[in-house]
């Protein structure tokens, strides 16, 4: 049935939801007295109703048995991420043995850079998108100037055709080619936070591993957001946080992946801590590191526990629900709100700058907005709208598939609709 922008219609596309249940798993904030519509997931998740009974319950446990929570209680503490693992897994498309939750997004993309980055005299790259995020550019230049090296002579990033704001694969591949002799890594935010750009992270990491440099991504925007086969595309390390599409909480603990090709590799470099350390001798506080034999060697700290216990909580609920099963509702919901933005943008007062090809782009959307665009966001919030800006003028919104309805998607574009003729 082609689409409507009728409430009646978008009434219709939630009713045959099979995910609609989920969203009575999530605390959905409140404008005035109504519900607000909570396009905001790609910053913060909302709060899943079973994270705080997650919390207490480790709260409990810490009053109830001290120090022995690590070992006593229903959920003891030092087994307590072997719950998580292979659900996180699942989600980035791993071997559990390769993931760990530990630190937080930028802490982690430091520490596989210390791993994956290790610049000689003759490869020194680091290839990157332009405008990546400003932590992660910080991050790149930081660990250059650490190695004593020249941002300039190291840092090239690929850019965008002029008049879009999209990197064509294309384009990332002859970069690599162009600089195959001096590139150390590639390493790019699987989906574009600003425009919501989807990068072919297979083929960027084939082309980086065949010129001889590694390929690692930052998933910010793509862990519970789009499909992602970490292990089968042979990505040499990734990591994200856990408070956007992923429902952990503000500052959750974040996530990281390291290929399971790198995990026994005594010459890779990995700054240490007893927490990386085999369990089966971590306590025995020896003077020499064992390694664990997973992606968990790379952990240094002991496991906030608190964190882990809020991260468990939105997890189970993608478990539930079936990552697979949220892919293709995302998928509905960005098609009917493209369909809508379509519709409403008759006088062209917006471009979408997100790509049109479903594949792709996940359920974040960048609108740029020709004219009034902070008056037109101010507005939002005042109907009930939770919205994201970005200078200049950039709107994004991201309907999610665990706690977003169509009929969401719908208000929003009435809403829109009436501020783009008004403004
Ligand atoms: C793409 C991207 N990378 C990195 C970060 C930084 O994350 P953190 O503050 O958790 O280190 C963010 C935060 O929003 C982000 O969107």
């Amino acid at each position: 049935m082609p689409h409507k922008f009728t409430l009646e219609y978008a009434k219709y596309l939630d009713e045959k939801d099979p995910l609609k249940s989920f969203r009575e798993k999530f605390y959905i904030p409140f404008v005035g007295d109504k519900q607000a519509v909570y396009f905001l997931g790609n910053s913060l998740g909302l709060q899943p109703k079973t994270a705080q009974d997650e919390v207490l319950n480790v709260m409990e446990n810490w009053a109830n048995f001290g120090v022995e929570g690590f070992f006593m209680g229903d959920e003891p503490w030092l087994d307590y991420h072997k719950e998580i693992t292979p659900l996180i897994a699942n989600i980035v498309g791993a071997k559990p043995a390769e993931v760990v939750t530990m630190n937080h997004l930028t802490v982690n993309l430091h520490l596989m850079m210390i791993s994956f980055y290790n610049p000689s005299a003759t490869r020194y790259k680091i290839i990157c998108e332009a405008k990546a995020f400003p932590s992660d550019q910080y991050a790149f230049a930081s660990q250059v100037k650490m190695h004593g090296l020249n941002i300039e002579d190291c840092i090239i990033e690929v850019h965008p055709k002029a008049g879009t704001e999209l990197i064509t694969t294309a384009d990332i591949l002859a970069a690599i080619e162009v600089h195959k002799n001096s590139v150390a890594l590639v390493c790019f935010g699987a989906v574009n936070y600003y425009t919501g750009q989807v990068f072919d992270v297979e083929k960027i990491t084939i082309a980086a591993n065949n010129v001889g440099a590694y390929a690692g991504f930052d998933l910010a925007h793509a862990a519970g957001n789009i499909n992602l086969q970490l292990h089968n595309w042979n990505v040499d390390f990734a990591c994200w946080c856990n408070y956007k599409y992923l429902n952990s909480g503000p500052g959750a603990i974040a996530g990281a992946f390291i290929h399971e090709k790198h995990l026994q590799n005594k010459n890779l470099k990995r700054l240490e801590g007893w927490w990386g350390n085999d369990i089966s001798n971590r306590f025995k506080m020896e003077k020499t590191f064992t390694p664990a034999s997973s992606a968990e060697a790379w952990q240094m700290s002991t496991a906030p526990i608190m964190l882990l216990a809020a991260h468990k909580a939105s997890l189970n609920i993608f478990a539930d629900a079936g990552f697979d099963n949220l892919i293709v509702k995302n998928k509905l919901l960005s098609e009917y709100l493209f369909y809508i933005l379509k519709e409403i943008n008759t006088g062209n007062k917006f471009e979408i700058l997100t790509p049109i090809n479903p594949n792709e782009r996940g359920c974040l959307v960048s609108l740029f907005v020709y004219k009034n665009a902070k008056v037109i966001f101010d507005e939002f919030i005042k109907n009930g709208i939770f919205a994201d800006w970005r200078e200049p003028n950039v709107i994004r919104v991201a309907a999610i598939p665990l706690y977003n309805t169509f009929e969401n998607i719908y208000f929003f574009g009435t809403i829109l609709q009436k501020l783009l003729t008004n403004n």
